[in-house]
């Protein structure tokens, strides 16, 4: 198996191979298995026993949670790099939420014990752990603060300014935010409804912000979004 091959290199900056030296984080790899997942295929279920962590190689996943009458609510959108999976084994108990390819996607998985073998041999693996689990709670707790204090049209915003930072790529006439979600995903990334979501984009189009196109938006005015997202 080839441990380095090009499309995997962004894994060599996710939370378990960051710290390790090029030996190491080859051992890491070899470890790991290929998992591949096809657009809309569920990896997960809220409430499985888990087993093994991921990394995203390639592709976006979306990690969600349904109240008991069906509703859902989108806790993260995942792409390259990005770690996933850890909570129950840190945390011993079913997964916490449903991961599905929002894309075609290629993950590494690595098994529970492995990553026990890992931390308790490489002190430095566990501090990225922890400092991920940490920006993790950062986050959490600012979502938090938004669904309180913020308005929906500034969640909107926030929403897209922070796809943007992660998946944006910036042309001559803006930044380029293949999202990949529908409506109704951003609605539920946002904690709003699909109409009050869609008014707010139709706004900020009208506006001339931003210019909405099939699971992707181009912000032409960066940081007026921003500032309505602060
Ligand atoms: P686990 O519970 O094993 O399976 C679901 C995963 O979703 C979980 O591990 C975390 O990796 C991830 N997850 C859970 N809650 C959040 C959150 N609030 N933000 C980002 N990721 C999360």
């Amino acid at each position: 198996m080839t441990h380095n091959i090009p499309d995997e290199s962004v894994v060599r900056n996710a939370p378990l191979f960051s710290a390790l030296d090029d030996e190491s984080a080859a051992s890491l790899r070899a470890s790991m298995t290929v998992v591949k997942v096809a657009k809309g295929d569920t990896l997960f279920k809220e409430g499985d026993d888990g087993d093994r962590l991921y990394v995203v190689v390639d592709g976006k996943l979306k990690l969600g949670t349904s109240s008991g009458d069906g509703r859902e609510n989108l806790l993260s959108i995942l792409g390259p790099g990005e770690m996933f999976g850890e909570l129950s084994l840190f945390d011993p108990g079913p997964r916490t939420a449903t991961a599905t390819a929002v894309t075609d996607a290629k993950l590494l998985a690595l098994a529970n014990d492995q990553v026990i073998g890992w931390v308790t041999r490489h002190p430095q693996v566990s501090l990225q752990l922890l400092g991920r689990l940490a920006q993790r709670l950062r986050r959490t707790n600012e979502v938090l603060a938004d669904l309180v204090f913020s308005d929906v049209p500034g969640r909107v915003a926030k929403a897209l300014i922070d796809l943007g930072t992660r998946f944006g790529v910036q042309k001559d006439d803006g930044l380029h935010v293949n999202h990949d979600l529908t409506q109704e995903e951003l609605a539920q990334l946002v904690g709003a409804s699909r109409e009050t979501v869609n008014k707010a984009l139709a706004d900020f189009a009208g506006r001339g912000w931003l210019r909405l196109e099939p699971r992707a938006v181009v912000v032409l005015d960066y940081d007026r979004l921003a500032k309505r997202g602060k």
